[in-house]
């Protein structure tokens, strides 16, 4: 039978494979994206790719790309990137996704909106007729978090602060908290994408919507379905 990582290796092979020497790539962050990059130095390594330039969206893919060779640019450094490769928690048929179960949500959405084309790999666990199923992850500023739990509980949306194993907060990239919002299924989410967008305190959320290009569904009979 094959595994969840069978399948999240197999949308990672078909990935590597889409990159185009000398280009500007953009690498996300998860599970799924530690195979693309172990996929993509296997190729380089085979024929070098010459990348112009590699983005990143969380120091993990940063250090798993610099052991493998790889120099790391910062976002600020480039223009725009030509292709990015990121996972996905969720993905519903209109290709709208939740995103940030890693906790790299904001560098993930600023480097998505830099990039020519954006594509997401996925095993088909991923897939819902409806986005939920998955806590929405929202970025919020330490200053009002408290604030924030409050109004996300008065409006329904059963936040939750996400902790680290030891019970304590988790703390981002930026030096901001995450409140997981556990309504399932999301209801409306380009009302709720906008009702989080003008929330001041909120810095980023998981709702990526109108964001990717493609999605690559590995599935368990062995096929990989491709989302345009
Ligand atoms: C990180 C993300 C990841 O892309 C998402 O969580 C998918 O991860 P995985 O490939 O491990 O299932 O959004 O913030």
């Amino acid at each position: 039978m094959t595994t969840q990582d069978e399948l999240k290796q197999q949308a990672a092979a078909q990935a590597a494979e889409m990159v185009q020497p000398g280009s500007i790539l953009g690498v996300g962050t998860g599970s799924t994206v530690a195979f693309f990059i172990d996929a993509l130095a296997a190729r380089n390594q085979k024929t070098p790719l010459n990348l112009a330039a590699i983005v990143t969206t969380s120091s993990r893919s940063q250090r798993q790309l610099e052991d493998n060779g790889f120099h790391v640019s910062e976002l600020a450094e480039i223009d725009q990137a030509d292709l990015t490769i990121d996972g996905a928690d969720r993905v519903d048929p209109q290709l709208d996704g939740i995103k940030g179960g890693g906790g790299a949500l904001t560098l993930e959405k600023n480097v998505a909106i830099n990039s020519k084309h954006n594509v997401w790999i996925v095993d088909e666990s991923k897939v819902v007729d409806r986005l939920g199923g998955f806590p929405l992850p929202v970025e919020v500023l330490p200053v009002s978090c408290e604030q924030l739990l409050k109004k996300f509980t008065r409006d329904g949306l059963a936040p939750q602060f996400r902790l680290n194993e030891d019970g304590s907060r988790y703390v981002t990239h930026y030096g901001n908290y995450i409140l997981d919002l556990t309504v399932s299924p999301l209801p409306i989410p380009a009302g709720l994408a906008s009702y989080l967008d003008g929330t001041v305190g909120v810095v980023e959320h998981g709702l990526f919507l109108n964001m990717t290009d493609e999605v690559l569904i590995a599935k368990k009979d062995g096929t990989i379905a491709h989302w345009v």
